[in-house]
């Protein structure tokens, strides 16, 4: 992580601009445990740098929860910040190299506002849910060039691994996106999926609270999948297959397949595995027979206009709310030197949440950095939030 050891840190006057980097306020942690974040402007990028005491130390270096990427821009700040602020930088990790216009991020990996925004149309999709190496997935993407895919794994090496073999065999019909598969699917349109398939996931045996496939996940993969379209569910796991039976038995409107020792044409390492073992692999697969309507997100991420008076705040710090929707803690508060104040947030599902800030400058409340997923708790959160601050 780049940082910058100063000499002692001095608070500057804001706003203030340097070069093409802007620093607005600054926002003080309340309480014992100092840090004071800045908030940052780079072209059309809002963040937080933060400076913070480490021992005797003075750091400046990024906040994780806004931290931009790449790289460049939070070395490009933090320098811009001490030549502002006229430091002597005793130490860092920082080097002065320019931006390199070269890296790009990779254009099949999404963010989940892609998906939430505009979610793709005019092709036949299919999802695969924990792709693991991605053999499959490539192998799928490589059989069918017309069919757009969609890749979910929660599992950073592995995006990566397949990121990698994307641009070696030079696919264009991936699209990669790291997140929780119980929780995607509600971004997805009615009826728009063929095929969803959840190869080898994990059994979670002693926890089966936390498979991916239970009662919301099959109710939202019929909702998502078009008429004839298959929920593929390919295991080893007696258990698993099991469960899912008795879980695809519960809607009216489906049929299902059951299929043992079956070969596929691409085998993945859990399968060659689990193979030389001599154990048995069961396909499960539930085929749709229901159109669905489509499926509408209430609400907006709109503050109340009327005033919010600063003695909401003290009802606000380190409050956690939990309801059967998932949860909203103020996890940290801040003074804004300039005015108002600020609360660092987790919010939405458990599974899932969403950290950003909560600003509060004369009288009228934003998001920091940016609006939350439009999700359906993060909007339950939302609304709760509003309902705290109007008292
Ligand atoms: C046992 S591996 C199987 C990988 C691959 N499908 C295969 O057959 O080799 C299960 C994968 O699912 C991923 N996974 C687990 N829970 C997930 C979730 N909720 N959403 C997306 N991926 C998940 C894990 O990170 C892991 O890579």
């Amino acid at each position: 992580m780049p940082h910058l050891h100063l000499e002692s840190f001095h608070p500057i006057a804001l706003p203030c601009v340097e070069g093409d980097v802007a620093f607005d306020f600054m926002a003080t942690s309340r309480g014992e445990w100092k840090e004071s974040l800045i908030a940052t402007r780079y072209k059309d990028r809002e963040f937080f740098i933060l400076h913070k005491k480490s021992g005797e130390k003075d750091l400046l270096k990024s906040d994780k929860i806004t931290r931009p990427s790449p790289n460049f821009l939070v070395k490009h700040t933090l320098l811009a910040y001490a030549k502002c602020s006229n430091s002597t930088i005793l130490a860092s990790n920082v080097d002065t190299a320019g931006e390199n216009v070269h890296l790009k991020t990779h254009d099949a990996l999404k963010s989940v506002d892609f998906f939430a925004d505009n979610f793709p149309s005019g092709q036949e999709i299919r999802l695969e849910v924990g792709f693991g190496s991605a053999r499959h997935l490539l192998h799928q993407a490589i059989t069918n060039p017309d069919v757009l895919f969609i890749g979910l794994e929660i599992h950073k090496p592995s995006i990566e691994q397949a990121l990698k073999q994307i641009t070696i065999q030079n696919l264009t019909n991936i699209m990669i996106l790291d997140y929780d598969a119980r929780l995607f699917l509600e971004f997805v349109p009615s009826n728009s999926l063929s095929r969803i398939y959840v190869h080898f996931p994990v059994p979670w045996d002693k926890k089966p609270h936390r498979r991916v496939i239970g009662d919301s996940f099959v109710d939202e993969a019929i909702r998502t999948l078009e008429i004839q379209g298959r929920l593929e569910l390919r295991t080893d796991s007696e258990n698993y297959y099991r469960f899912a039976l008795e879980t695809y038995s519960h809607p009216p409107y489906v049929s299902f397949e059951v299929h043992k020792n079956r070969d596929i044409a691409i085998t993945s390492k859990y399968e060659d595995r689990w193979k030389k073992m001599e154990k048995n692999i069961y396909d499960v697969t539930l085929i749709n027979d229901l159109q669905s309507p489509e499926k509408i997100l209430e609400g907006d991420f709109v503050f109340t206009e009327t005033g919010i008076h600063d003695g909401i705040l003290p009802t606000l710090e380190r409050q956690l709310f939990r309801r059967e929707w998932g949860f909203l803690h103020a996890e940290a508060s801040f003074d804004i030197r300039e005015g108002g104040w600020m609360v660092r947030l987790a919010m939405g599902s458990f599974d899932r949440p969403e950290h950003l800030y909560l600003i509060v400058q004369n009288g009228q409340a934003r998001y920091f950095p940016s609006l939350p997923v439009r999700s359906s708790p993060n909007l339950k959160a939302h609304l709760l939030l509003n309902e705290l601050l109007h008292g």
